[in-house]
């Protein structure tokens, strides 16, 4: 079990891989449209406050975990108490690992395919959101298009992690996103100098505190840990790589603060222009699929931007769907000292194959329904309802806990004296927080995600 395990090569590489791994299709696709469906401002400051009070709290202790055991999920919560239901709670990561990708490089498939529609010029054939909804449905129901940008982008991705860390995902993180923060400030500006522009920007700015209820702030926090990648082990993961040189705080809160601004950014870009063409932000997960390609055709250099703005979708899907693998495929290595050439082939191709029910969901299957959902819903629901919320709150109890602060903090100290030395009460505030705070939030975005307090939320 004791081969010599890979470092990041500098501490910016593992800034911008972890950026990379939180920044994703959950700031692009997810945030805007979920900001749309649920009347805008106000949720975003919640989903700020939760990322400030929970989000950020969490990463630390995630990553503190990786770094102080230099294992994948499973090795490091075993090595750190020695527990069989511990190591089980990091096995519940690594099969989100499998889950999540399964779905997620589906959409980031679709994302890859609309680069090429985008280039032929498609959206201008189909600029109505009723026509290029009906054109995404062909297409999705088009088997070797659905198939076929799927396996690419899961080829892509096992690329990149086959590769290695610091020869594939360092590298791919330090090239990919800065082109990734050029696209989508281009796409910012573009959005900002549209006529009617201030009101898409008055949606997105001005919260109307009526509208935060329950729902809302436990919806804003299940986003808070989706967009960071938390509760599965990726950023643990991302830490077991990590020097004991660097500052374990100051790296997550840079994370932090680079995927809220790129949810911003792509937030701003999105609502500018759908609003400046008179189009309705309300659209649900079709929003980028359906009404932004129509957006596009109705705004000067929109041909081109519309290219821009796939690019910069599928490179972020593509630093998180490395995260993801890299999770799974850390696993095989570490365990069941597995190469991680092979690890990353034959995880890829299962992963693919469990893919499959969900592809087929969107055609032959469409009419299968598991409570309610189909398999792409279910899987979606069952990794980003519930083991990811259920992960984040074992991360929290387990540090404040098991783990004890007493053995916690020394190992924080480590890259991080001086903060931690001058700044008392932000180490006592995230004691705090990880303790009492984060614990039961996350569990009532739990109970909320399963149900149980919708209905009861439902009645007011
Ligand atoms: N954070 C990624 C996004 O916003 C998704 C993700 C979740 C990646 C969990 C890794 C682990 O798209």
């Amino acid at each position: 079990m004791q081969q010599t395990r890979e470092v990041w090569g500098s501490k910016l590489g593992f800034i911008l891989a972890a950026a990379g791994s939180a920044i994703g299709l959950g700031n692009i696709w997810k945030f805007p449209y979920i900001t749309g469906e649920n009347g805008g401002a106000s949720f975003v400051l919640v989903y700020l406050i939760c990322i400030a009070v929970i989000g950020l709290p969490v990463l630390i202790a995630e990553i503190l975990i990786g770094r102080t055991t230099q294992r994948n999920p499973v090795g490091a919560f075993y090595k750190l108490s020695h527990s069989k239901f511990w190591a089980a709670v990091g096995g519940m990561g690594v099969v989100a690992g499998f889950l999540i990708l399964s779905f997620y490089a589906i959409i980031a498939g679709w994302s890859i395919g609309y680069i090429v529609e985008a280039i032929n010029g498609n959206f201008f054939r189909w600029p109505e959101p009723v026509a290029a909804a009906d054109h995404f449905n062909s297409l999705v129901t088009d088997l070797p298009w659905i198939f076929g940008y799927f396996a690419f982008f899961m080829v892509l991705t096992m690329i990149i992690v086959f590769s290695g860390v610091q020869k594939g995902i360092e590298r791919a993180s330090k090239i990919m996103m800065p082109i990734l923060f050029i696209l989508l400030i281009i796409l910012m500006i573009r959005g900002l100098t549209l006529d009617g522009a201030a009101k898409g920007l008055d949606f997105l700015w001005n919260p109307d505190w009526s509208k935060i209820t329950a729902g809302t702030v436990l919806l804003a926090l299940g986003h808070a840990f989706f967009t960071l990648s938390l509760g599965m082990g990726a950023m643990l993961t991302y830490g077991s790589y990590m020097s004991e040189k660097d500052s374990i705080p100051g790296a997550a809160l840079q994370i932090v603060i680079l995927d809220t601004l790129i949810a911003l950014i792509a937030g701003t870009a999105i609502f500018t222009s759908v609003f400046a063409v008179g189009l309705d932000p309300n659209a649900g997960p079709g929003l980028i699929f359906h009404t932004l390609p129509g957006v596009f055709t109705k705004m000067p250099g929109g041909y081109f931007f519309s290219i821009l703005f796939f690019i910069a979708l599928t490179i972020a899907a593509l630093t998180s769907s490395i995260s993801l693998l890299e999770v799974v495929v850390a696993y095989f290595v570490d365990e069941l000292n597995w190469k991680r050439h092979n690890a990353a082939i034959i995880l890829s191709a299962i992963i693919f194959s469990l893919g499959v029910p969900s592809v087929l969901s969107f055609n032959v299957l469409a009419d299968f329904k598991i409570f309610g959902l189909d398999f792409f819903g279910l899987v979606d629901f069952l990794a980003s309802n519930i083991l990811l919320p259920l992960g984040g709150l074992f991360i929290a109890v387990f540090v404040a806990w098991v783990w004890g602060f007493d053995k916690v903090i020394p190992n924080l100290r480590k890259g991080a004296e001086k903060f931690i030395d001058h700044h008392p009460i932000m180490s006592g505030a995230w004691k705090i927080f990880l303790k009492y705070l984060s614990p039961v939030l996350i569990f009532l975005v739990f109970l909320y995600s399963i149900g149980i307090l919708q209905d009861i939320f439902n009645l007011f």
